[in-house]
């Protein structure tokens, strides 16, 4: 019998390392409590040696939540698994699809494509420890190699050591030659290579990934894999959770934009006793306004003044009065 806890992951946010931080996390789980949140990516080694509470702490609030870690060492994925476990993570994430220098050099993140059995031996030594989910995020192939049956092939070898559900980023990495900017824009997308990895592996979860940004890609998606992934457009614009809520988990007590700064200050308000600079909080929610009356006013303001490394929290204060403004004049504006 499976004993592993049902995930929704219809709908999740990308993990994103410089953004996805738990205090994003926090601010984008009081815009949707549906959508599945991963970390940015943790290398094995901070996990293990690092300041634990700095790197692997979470708020209750944040959870579902998956634990994306950064790794090839099976002994030491394997004690980060037991660690995410502990500490209360919905589920561990590998990164098999970040084709940064840095990241090969540590030999984690898409060269691993190259190395099925290694990668098969990493999963089997994580799920013999924990009970929590081990996922794949990956990409559809690397450098010359875009082809269905060696991701088929791979994606086999996972599945047959524990892991029953893919992300798939639906684009190839390039492993030289292209920035980790460009190897998120210039390889194309072919979504239809992910389509078919799902029909011909039914049983299999396949979660979508790569340039989504509306509800009608998502019901599209859906057609054809079990859920999709979204990352930048969600940084940008995080009020779109809203009609994620809306259209895709049908609720309708959302929160409006007044209601979800005023609970981001009450967060930020223990978050500054607890020494938490008001830029690391307030920095995420530079999009809030995002194709409202009133945006580039809010993102002025953040760039003024919350950036500053001095930033203080009065400054929240200014902030609020101004989100209340921009609330009253997006009522008269609509
Ligand atoms: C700033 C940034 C940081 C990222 N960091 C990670 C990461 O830590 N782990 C990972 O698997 N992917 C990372 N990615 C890739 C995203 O998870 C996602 O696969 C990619 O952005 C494509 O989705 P999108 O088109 O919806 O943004 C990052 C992407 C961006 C833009």
């Amino acid at each position: 019998m499976d004993t592993k806890k049902k995930i929704n992951r219809k709908v999740s946010v990308a993990p994103m390392m410089d953004c996805t931080d738990r205090h994003d996390r926090f601010f984008l789980r009081l815009i949707s409590k549906n959508v599945m949140l991963y970390t940015e990516m943790v290398a094995t080694k901070s996990a293990i040696h690092g300041d634990r509470n700095k790197i692997l702490s979470f708020s209750p609030e944040e959870k579902p939540l998956a634990l994306q870690v950064g790794g090839s060492d099976k002994n030491e994925l394997a004690e980060v698994a037991k660690i995410a476990e502990d500490m209360g993570y919905d589920e561990i994430n590998i990164n098999l699809g970040c084709p940064s220098k840095k990241v090969q050099k540590n030999k984690f993140g898409a060269c691993l494509m190259k190395e099925p059995d290694l990668v098969a031996e990493c999963i089997h030594s994580m799920v013999k420890v924990c009970k929590i989910p081990v996922t794949a995020k990956t990409r559809i192939g690397f450098d010359d190699v875009e082809d269905f049956e060696y991701l088929n092939n791979f994606i086999h070898k996972l599945r047959d050591v524990g892991t029953k559900t893919f992300i798939l980023h639906a684009r190839k990495a390039m492993l030289s030659g292209l920035s980790p900017k460009q190897n998120l824009n210039i390889p194309k997308l072919n979504y239809n290579m992910v389509y078919e990895i799902k029909k011909a592996n039914p049983d299999l979860e396949i979660i979508i990934n790569g340039g989504i940004t509306k509800v009608s890609e998502i019901n599209d998606h859906m057609k054809f894999c079990d859920g999709v992934m979204i990352g930048r457009s969600i940084y940008q614009n995080p009020y779109s959770l809203v009609e994620i809520e809306k259209e895709i988990f049908k609720t309708n007590d959302n929160p409006s934009r007044e209601e979800v700064v005023k609970k981001l200050l009450e967060y930020l308000d223990d978050e500054v006793k607890k020494g938490t600079k008001v830029n690391h909080i307030m920095r995420h929610t530079i999009g809030l306004y995002h194709g409202q009356v009133g945006s580039k006013d809010w993102k002025r303001y953040l760039s003024d003044n919350m950036m500053a490394r001095d930033s203080d929290f009065q400054k929240a204060k200014h902030i609020m009065t101004i989100v209340q403004n921009n609330e009253k004049a997006n009522q008269v504006s609509s």
